[in-house]
């Protein structure tokens, strides 16, 4: 199975130069899943909920399409952050696309910074998606300082963590091998780069995306500053042995009467 990234340097506001910009990069590609980066076509740092909700848009518009198209040329099933509308409230949330349908939507849960100004938290919780001999779990950037995210998707039987970011914090990357391994599930961080300097707010995003697998180690992982789209080939049902050694399963072992809830 060929699972991978695209990183890029989204432009705020301009969704038509970013979708441009992503199907310039993904030209001739072909895989199974491909993810990208959070709000990847709207960019990241908002002035005001207004203008967040002035970008926002409800399931099967013009994020929804492009990524659908994207899955039809790719053959891929995408995963890609938009700024959800249901009602009068918003989302920061990720769609999951094949090129038929829409096969989920997931809203992000735990809210960074002034985010929580302008969106509501999810409320749809962490959902995983079956496949033909595959689970998809995602999450969406700060979801990955708690470790619970990636445990319940876990849980559930993910066996890929599509993982879109836009991450401002120098340690998610070190983080995701530890994710990966107390787990032993694959993860996709998609990360966008470049700097958005708007109003009191001056973000600079670290890029590096990368995949890492079971076995805590990085398979493939982009520089800083650079557009890139990597794939890998993987096993996904390595991912469904939870087996340490003769004695250890990580998750059998689990012994909730001890945890803190
Ligand atoms: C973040 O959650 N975008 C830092």
């Amino acid at each position: 199975m060929k699972i991978g990234y695209i990183q890029f340097n989204p432009v705020f506001g301009e969704k038509e130069t970013n979708f441009h910009t992503v199907e310039k990069i993904t030209k001739g590609v072909k895989a199974d899943l491909l993810v990208l980066p959070e709000l990847f076509a709207t960019g990241y740092t908002f002035n005001s909920k207004i203008e967040a909700e002035q970008m926002s848009e409800k399931q099967g518009e013009e994020t929804t399409n492009f990524l659908q198209d994207l899955s039809s040329s790719t053959r891929a099933i995408l995963v890609g952050g938009f700024i959800e509308k249901i009602n009068n409230k918003i989302f920061n949330a990720a769609l999951v696309v094949n090129e038929k349908q829409v096969i989920g939507i997931y809203e992000k849960v735990h809210l960074f910074y002034k985010e929580k100004l302008w969106f509501e938290p999810g409320n749809r919780g962490f959902q995983v998606w079956k496949f033909q001999n595959w689970n998809l779990g995602v999450m969406i950037c700060f979801d990955w300082i708690f470790p619970e995210s990636c445990r319940s998707l876990s849980l559930q039987g993910a066996d890929i963590i599509a993982h879109p970011a836009n991450l401002v914090l120098p340690y998610c990357q070190r983080s995701m091998i530890t994710r990966s391994l107390e787990n032993r599930v694959f993860t996709i961080t998609a990360n966008r780069f470049g700097k958005e300097h708007r109003g009191q707010d001056n973000f600079s995003f670290s890029g590096g995306s990368q995949i890492t697998d079971p076995s805590g180690n990085v398979l493939i992982s982009a520089e800083k500053n650079e557009t890139k789209v990597d794939i890998v080939d993987i096993d996904p049902s390595v991912a469904h042995n939870k087996q340490m050694n003769e004695y250890n399963n990580l998750f059998k072992d689990r012994r909730n009467q001890y945890y803190f809830l």
